[in-house]
């Protein structure tokens, strides 16, 4: 489906909850963070629904996101459900993004339903400073978890959310990493979605100060990776690695975004930096899917033209955190 501004959209974020085991500090405000009630939280039948609908209207991509998906007692149940669409060609590519947390008991399942490439973020190789940013986290069951995967043959994608006086000083270290294992590395610019007790221009750590560091010490060339995607890809030929930069503060991609997301709760968002939303809940109820889908058009074409962040402010999106939309 076309949206009013001509983009194809084709390509769903779908989180399936706004849990997680992780408590990064950027991400969640430390001490009570907001979550939805559990009767609030979509069913299987329901996100079965949606996603059924969103397949008949073009969308081709789907990805599972969170907070972390993988802490879903019916997750392997939602996959494997979108694993048959994707046997059918119905879909093309199933995606998930996870913190790595859980990985090692479902990289079986993952692989069996048809996952072959998935995301996991991860901000610091050195397991103090994960603990610190994760609020928490253990970065050995991560590795374990990412190394179980790769072991399957589902590619992995390293995403790592620059912080400044954070994790500057292992921006090369987290290339040979990657490089070295032959995992995708993309570098993300933090930003303003919720607020947190830090100012975000405090956090905030532009992706050319990364390739800067990365040029001047492992010399960057253009990439010829072109992905759809808001990364821009650069090649490492020392290591013959391609590097993603994704930037949504310093260069807007939204000309090219061809996404929607939806919630834990079940409300879809055109974009991820715009509070133009619809609750699907009234439409889940009725015994065919006519309204539901006539209201996804509408809201699919009316997708804003781009997002308005401004790093200067705490958070231009107060009260919607990441991981209620999921990365
Ligand atoms: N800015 C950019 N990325 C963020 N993430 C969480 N909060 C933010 C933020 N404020 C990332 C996580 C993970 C994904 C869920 O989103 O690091 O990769
Ligand atoms: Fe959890 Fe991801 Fe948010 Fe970290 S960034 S707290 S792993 S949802």
């Amino acid at each position: 489906m076309l949206d009013s501004f001509g983009r194809r959209i084709n390509y769903v974020r779908i989180s399936v909850t706004d849990r997680c085991d992780l408590r990064c500090k950027y991400c969640m405000p430390q001490t009570n963070p907001f979550f939805y009630k559990k009767k609030d939280i979509l069913t299987l039948t329901n996100l079965k629904k949606i996603s059924e609908a969103l397949i008949k209207l073009g969308i081709k991509k789907i990805r599972i996101t969170g907070g972390e998906p993988l802490i879903r007692k019916d997750i392997i149940e939602y996959i494997k459900f979108l694993g048959s669409k994707k046997i059918n060609n119905e879909i093309d590519e199933l995606l998930l993004t996870t913190n790595g947390t859980q990985l090692s008991q479902y990289s079986e399942s993952l692989f069996k339903y048809g996952v072959r490439r998935i995301n996991v973020s991860l901000d610091s190789l050195i397991s103090e400073k994960f603990n610190f940013i994760t609020n928490g986290g253990l970065l050995e069951k991560v590795l374990e978890g990412i190394f179980s995967i790769k072991k399957k043959g589902i590619e992995v994608k390293i995403n790592t959310v620059l912080i400044k006086n954070f994790n500057e000083d292992e921006i090369i270290n987290l290339v040979k990493w990657c490089g070295e294992h032959n995992f995708k590395l993309s570098f993300i610019e933090i930003m303003p979605i919720g607020d947190v007790p830090i100012s975000r221009n405090k956090q905030y750590l532009p992706v050319s100060n990364a390739k800067e560091i990365i040029n001047k010490e492992l010399k960057l060339e253009p990439s010829s990776l072109k992905s759809p995607g808001p990364s821009n890809y650069y090649y490492c030929k020392s290591l013959d690695t391609h590097i993603g930069f994704i930037s949504p503060i310093s260069n807007h991609f939204c000309r090219t975004c061809n996404r929607i997301r939806v919630t834990s709760n079940g409300i879809i968002y055109p974009c991820l930096g715009d509070n133009n939303s619809v609750d699907l809940n009234p439409f889940l109820n009725e015994q065919d899917d006519k309204k539901l889908i006539k209201i996804l058009q509408k809201l699919i074409y009316t997708k804003p033209e781009k997002h308005f962040f401004n790093i200067n402010e705490k958070s231009y999106i107060k009260k919607r955190y990441m991981n209620t939309t999921g990365g």
